[in-house]
């Protein structure tokens, strides 16, 4: 093999090393990869569910032009499990501080897990264009309720 093959290789090596560190990296850095799960009527009732002190359950339900539920309550330091899914039409699922990006799909259950570790009020905005009320549909997770403090 000559020197500038064997540079070659090397150099592609070294290139693929990253992007697979990269990968993983951001992986253990970012939330949960949003999942796809079988659908299931029962989540389309909207509800916070508290599995212990530090473990929630939130069944989202998006449509025109509403999240429901609009207000969701946690302490400080919780994980969040989100259930989401739509009545209608597809509706965005933002929650920008966490680096939150689902879509909302008629008959689809998206999931993803969010860690809360700051109290604070953390706006959910619907980002795909879904109407005349589109931009006003929004809700939020309140974290240590902090306007009660
Ligand atoms: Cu819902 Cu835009």
């Amino acid at each position: 093999m000559d020197k500038r093959e064997k540079k070659a290789i090397i150099i592609t090596l070294g290139v693929l090393a990253l992007f697979f560190f990269s990968i993983l990296y951001a992986r253990g850095k970012n939330n949960d990869l949003v999942e796809c799960l079988p659908y299931n009527k029962t989540y389309e009732e909207r509800k916070v569910t508290k599995l212990d002190d530090k473990t929630y359950q939130v069944f989202a339900v998006a449509q025109m032009w509403q999240f429901q539920p609009a207000e969701i309550y946690i302490p400080v330091g919780s994980e969040v499990d989100f259930f989401l899914t739509s009545k209608d039409v597809v509706h965005g699922f933002n929650i920008a501080e966490k680096n939150v990006n689902m879509m909302a799909v008629f008959g689809n259950i998206n999931k993803t897990t969010v860690k809360f570790d700051k109290p604070g009020v953390y706006k959910i905005t619907c980002h795909e264009y879904c109407g005349v009320g589109h931009q006003n549909m929004q809700a939020q997770v309140i974290v240590n309720n902090p306007a009660a403090q």
